[in-house]
């Protein structure tokens, strides 16, 4: 039977996360507790460039961490920052979530305790209609 991590466990290890950021330019951490649907976590922090442009969100990271570690299918993701109201991810991050799956649920909590909940084919529907989907991919 997979064990089932509480909401509150994964929320600690978001936040825990979340001080290892690497965020000097936009001074915005973010932490992610990504739990697989094997009930193992996987954690991530934002890690900005000084190119701006090659910082890599909390959310692709821990997913990263976690095909690193051989794991590829996810119930939720637990989401911590410090923003007026909890974060969404952002578009390339769903759809890094979404090849591994697309119904697991985002969770996002601010530093107040304010919570935000979807299923990520909310957040990003169709998110592989009709790619390589074509006469020669056969
Ligand atoms: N960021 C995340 O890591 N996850 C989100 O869901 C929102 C944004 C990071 C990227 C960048 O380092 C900083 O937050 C500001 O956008």
């Amino acid at each position: 039977m997979p064990r089932r991590n509480n909401f509150a466990f994964l929320q600690k290890i978001a936040l825990k996360v979340r001080e290892k950021a690497h965020a000097p330019y936009s001074n915005f951490q973010v932490g992610a507790a990504l739990e697989s649907t094997g009930g193992k976590v996987f954690n991530g922090c934002n890690v900005e460039n000084i190119s701006y442009g090659l910082t890599s969100c909390a959310e692709r990271n821990a997913v990263f961490s976690a095909v690193a570690a051989g794991v590829r299918s996810f119930r939720r993701i637990v989401i911590v920052a410090d923003s007026k109201e909890p974060v969404t991810p952002c578009g390339a991050c769903r759809q890094v979530l979404s090849e591994f799956s697309e119904n697991m649920e985002i969770i996002s909590v601010n530093l107040r305790g304010q919570k935000f909940r979807a299923k990520l084919s909310e957040l990003l529907p169709r998110s592989k209609a009709g790619i390589l989907d074509h006469p020669c991919s056969t």
